[in-house]
């Protein structure tokens, strides 16, 4: 029998830097971290009030509760995350005892997944193994989530926490001279002010997206729910230049430009060379999942706004920066430059920390639980 969708076709895929070094992502994501925590309170009322799994016989019956996270990284992220979740969801189990009388457990089976090149050696090293703290059995799915990853109906809650952002692939126009949607030495939509460039970066996203809900449809079970937490741009932004990201990407190109007149990469390298991360505003997220159909969206918050601004540092912007996007550069640029790259940037982060302040504190992180419907 052929599973539609099985085949999880080779998505382009930029690990974040493994191990536990200076610049691994396990020692530089405290942002995301927050995020994660900022989370708790929404989750455990999602689970409380939304979750519906009684009928798929998982919390009266003897089957496995299915967790994903999807986009897991390494570092402790995932497990918060996790904890997080397996803990409302107890909550909510131990409640529906007390009432039914009855006393019967529940099994947490755990799937950390992301692209097959992440550092899964460092991430399983580092799993809470003390009973006490870890009360679900692990497992490692690797693969992209723009494909097929789970059987049908196996999975009560999925997670995704700032994944969701790097997208399937490149538009291929924007890197075509003869395109109007050409980007030249711009390296996002967010910096150039070609609106065909934007609308290149959006249709791809509609894509991967696309991809992504119909294959979680036939993985949730009906009543299940999905967390999605992804970085936004505020519905009413007109104007690109003025978003925090805007900013961000303008400082890495005049790294690049500066790169360039020193002679260190080519011009062609940097005309050649986009990011891959698209951020969406709420209302095309909510179109998108409509047009969907299989999902309703059961809450829709904007989580930045309820978390108290902290100022950022250089060290933390830069780490951030380079242990997520580090391989992207290396796989583009080559190794040699990346020590030259990141000097430059540094020093550009700190004539501007005041100015990326600013922007960081209007910056919009989307906060969606979604239930699957019961067909
Ligand atoms: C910024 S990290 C977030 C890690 C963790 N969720 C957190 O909140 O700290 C994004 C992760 O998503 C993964 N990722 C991006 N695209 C993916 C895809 N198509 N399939 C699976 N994982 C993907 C990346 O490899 C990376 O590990």
């Amino acid at each position: 029998m052929e599973v539609e969708g099985i085949l999880n076709s080779a998505a382009e895929s930029y690990p974040m830097n493994g191990g536990d070094g200076p610049h691994s992502y396990t020692n530089n994501s405290a942002p995301q971290r927050r995020l994660i925590e900022a989370s708790k309170e929404l989750i455990i009322e999602a689970i409380e009030e939304k979750l519906e799994i009684d009928s798929s016989s998982c919390v009266n019956g003897s089957k496995a509760f299915g967790i994903a996270d999807l986009g897991c990284s390494v570092g402790n992220n995932t497990f918060i995350a996790v904890h997080n979740i397996i803990e409302a969801v107890e909550k909510k189990k131990a409640k529906k005892n007390d009432e039914s009388n009855s006393s019967s457990l529940l099994e947490f089976q755990v799937f950390f997944n992301d692209h097959s090149n992440n550092d899964f050696n460092s991430l399983f090293r580092s799993l809470p193994y003390n009973d006490s703290s870890r009360s679900y059995y692990a497992a490692a799915v690797a693969g992209s989530f723009y494909g097929r990853l789970f059987p049908n109906s196996t999975l009560h809650f999925v997670n995704c926490s700032f994944a969701l952002h790097w997208m399937s692939k490149l538009p291929k126009q924007i890197l075509d001279r003869n395109s109007s949607a050409w980007n030249g030495n711009r390296i996002h939509y967010t910096s150039s002010s070609n609106a065909k460039v934007h609308e290149a970066y959006a249709d791809e996203y509609k894509n991967g997206m696309k991809c992504f809900l119909k294959a979680r449809a036939q993985e949730i079970v009906g009543g299940g729910l999905m967390l999605i937490v992804v970085p936004a741009i505020p519905t009413n932004s007109n104007d690109m230049s003025q978003i925090p990201q805007a900013f961000s990407y303008g400082l890495l190109e005049s790294s690049f430009s500066e790169m360039v007149n020193l002679g260190y990469i080519s011009e062609e390298k940097v005309e050649t060379f986009n990011v891959p991360h698209y951020f969406p505003t709420s209302k095309e997220l909510e179109a998108i999942i409509k047009r969907n159909g299989n999902f309703s969206i059961e809450i829709m918050e904007i989580l930045s706004r309820k978390m108290k601004f902290i100022k950022s540092s250089v060290e933390i912007v830069v780490g951030t920066m380079r242990a997520a996007m580090e391989e992207l550069f290396r796989q583009h640029f080559g190794n040699e430059v990346l020590p030259h790259l990141f000097q430059s940037y540094t020093k550009k982060v700190e004539e501007n920390l005041d100015i990326l302040d600013l922007k960081f504190s209007q910056h919009e992180d989307l906060f969606l639980i979604l239930k699957r419907k019961i067909n």
